[in-house]
């Protein structure tokens, strides 16, 4: 959550920061703002709502003119939303950016209002601008460190001195990388912010402290230099289009065939790149949102080839007392590779010597750096805040470690011809849309499913919910007559999922049970059947059913969003990547 911007060079700061803040609005975009430094003097912009309106505010402002600044888009945890709480904050000569959470933060503020400072914001960001004034006499790296040595709590910090031509920056727990140009450097929550300058990068690690000017950078960590590789991204500077598209989920929805026919490319003749689970005699499958529901398609397919897992929300499961034994593998999944709770899971099984494997988006992560093995899902960036395709290539990694597993010919073929029978569902959009002109009048939305059409329907029930607003709920379909069927009503609309054919019947009863009291059923599954609203996806094997199942419920979301008007790429309240717990 929340995403900073820093910049030092040649070019105008002010275009630099703000074209980095717009890739970064997806992390959180509630308010925003900029530091500009010219010599001694710092000029503090913010803005609530979007950074549209920061841009709108500064181009009504006069500006420093300056080459050197930090910025921040915030997704609010300690303070309303209002622009006092918006960053950078100033304490004296110390202005900063904060991503993270200071939990011991009131401590923090109670000592230094006792020393006589005071604050002007609710946030814990404001302390550690004070914190880091007050030890500031002369050095800035003696200030940073005392400063951070006090802190309890996650942190990626910008931070600039009114008496100092350098930008600093320091990280622990949350993302920050330093950006290399031709005498320009950047730091960035994500290396999207700076692509358009550069591909080179560096990954810091906890506490280094950065200082970057147009001349170079150093890191240090502990008034030593350390010495880290530049690495290259592989991604390119695609954010600025969404190829024709209206939103960033229709691009990426639209990306899925090509997306997954590349990785099955990449691996089917080379299976030897992806792990041999058949050594682990235990599972445990973590991660949170959509990324625990393609956990829990796993789970399902994994059960097809007699394996056995656990699968558990990453929050949940951080704060079990697991037993593990040397036989456990533990598989996270994230695209962001950031989420806070999925780390943790990965790192107290880290600390149980048990290994990980990570299914994760987003190379130099902390998840990719941290887990044991990684299978990278290469779906390049995913800018809309509902995730798409990430979820889909987490999904297929599933079915090529079951193809792995089996090694079963009709299987092999079937997940050939999955990019192109998934390119023509897709090219349906004109039926969802019809599909949607149905749901979107509706509060309450249900979708009933057993076994792996249950995991379908939680996430076709997530998509809805979070990007068209619309209360939905999933529910297994025997489970539903426990009590919430109640809230059936004339016309209420139950989508039915029912792939898997071994319990098709089961699930049409419990369909039929919701049609006898009034409900308006949207029918899907490779089983033809008379229904009115029905989306018949391609008879394959049924491991493979999910990949055809998900994307028509992708579409069918977006389009209900279109017809409410909804911000669809930024929904209210969320953002990408859940960096807090
Ligand atoms: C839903 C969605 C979220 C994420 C969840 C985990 O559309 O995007 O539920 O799946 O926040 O994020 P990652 O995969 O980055 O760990």
């Amino acid at each position: 959550m929340c995403g900073i911007i820093g910049y030092a060079g040649n070019r105008n700061a002010q275009e630099v920061l703000i074209h980095g803040l717009k890739e970064l609005e997806y992390r959180g975009y509630d308010s925003s703002g900029i530091a500009l430094k010219n010599n001694k003097k710092t000029q503090i912009i913010k803005s609530i709502g979007k950074i549209s309106d920061l841009e709108n505010k500064i181009n009504n402002s006069k500006i420093i003119d300056s080459n050197l600044g930090i910025a921040h888009t915030r997704w609010a945890t300690h303070g309303a939303v209002n622009a006092k709480n918006a960053h950078p904050h100033n304490v004296g000569k110390v202005t900063i950016v904060h991503n993270g959470i200071i939990e011991n933060a009131s401590v923090l503020r109670d000592k230094l209002i006792n020393k006589g400072i005071t604050f002007k914001s609710e946030t814990d960001s404001e302390v550690i601008a004070g914190l880091i004034n007050y030890y500031y006499k002369d050095d800035p790296y003696k200030a940073i460190e005392k400063a951070i040595s006090e802190l309890k709590g996650s942190y990626a910090l910008g931070i600039i001195f009114s008496d100092i031509n350098k930008l600093f920056a320091v990280r622990c727990e949350s993302p920050l990388i330093l950006g290399v140009g031709n005498h320009e450097y950047f730091i960035a929550s994500d290396i999207g912010a700076i692509l358009k300058y550069t591909k080179d990068y560096v990954l810091l690690g906890k506490n280094e402290i950065i200082s970057i000017d147009n001349n170079g950078y150093s890191i240090t960590l502990n008034g030593e230099n350390v010495n880290r590789q530049v690495l290259k991204s592989n991604l390119n500077d695609e954010s600025v289009s969404k190829k024709g598209y209206d939103h960033y989920m229709m691009k990426e929805i639209m990306e899925e065939p090509i997306l997954i026919h590349n990785f099955i490319k990449k691996y089917i003749n080379h299976l030897n790149k992806l792990p041999n689970i058949k050594k682990y005699k235990h599972f445990h499958i973590i991660g949170c949102g959509s990324a625990y529901y393609a956990g829990l398609i796993g789970k399902y397919l994994f059960e097809e080839d007699g394996i056995d897992a656990l699968v558990e929300i990453a929050s949940e499961y951080r704060y079990r007392n697991i037993k593990y034994d040397k036989n456990t593998l533990v598989i996270v999944i994230s695209q962001s590779g950031e989420t806070a709770d999925t780390i943790a899971a990965m790192r107290m099984a880290n600390e149980n010597n048990v290994d990980t494997l990570a299914i994760v988006n987003v190379d130099g992560s902390t998840i990719a750096r941290e887990s044991k093995y990684k299978i990278l899902i290469e779906a390049g960036r995913e800018i809309a805040v509902a995730t798409t395709k990430a979820f889909m290539l987490q999904v297929l990694v599933f079915s090529l470690l079951s193809y792995k597993i089996n090694k079963d010919d009709t299987y092999l073929n079937d997940l050939k011809k999955l990019p192109s029978l998934l390119k023509i569902l897709l090219d349906k959009t004109g039926y969802y849309k019809k599909i949607a002109d149905q749901v979107y009048k509706h509060e309450d939305v249900f979708f009933i499913g057993r076994k792996i059409d249950y995991a379908i329907s939680l996430e076709g029930s997530l998509k809805l919910k979070e990007i068209s607003y619309i209360h939905s709920e999933a529910y297994q379909a025997g489970e539903l007559k426990h009590g919430t069927i109640s809230l059936i009503n004339n016309g209420t609309v139950v989508f039915g999922i029912l792939t898997d054919n071994s319990i098709y019947d089961k699930t049409l009863s419990n369909l039929e049970e919701v049609i006898s009291r009034g409900a308006n059923p949207i029918y899907i599954s490779n089983v033809d059947a008379d229904y009115e609203n029905k989306i018949i996806i391609p008879k394959i094997n049924k491991k493979l059913e999910p990949l055809l199942a998900v994307p028509p419920l992708q579409l069918i979301a977006y389009f209900v969003a279109v017809k409410r008007d909804c911000n669809i790429d930024k929904p209210k309240n969320l953002a990408k990547s859940v960096t807090v717990e």
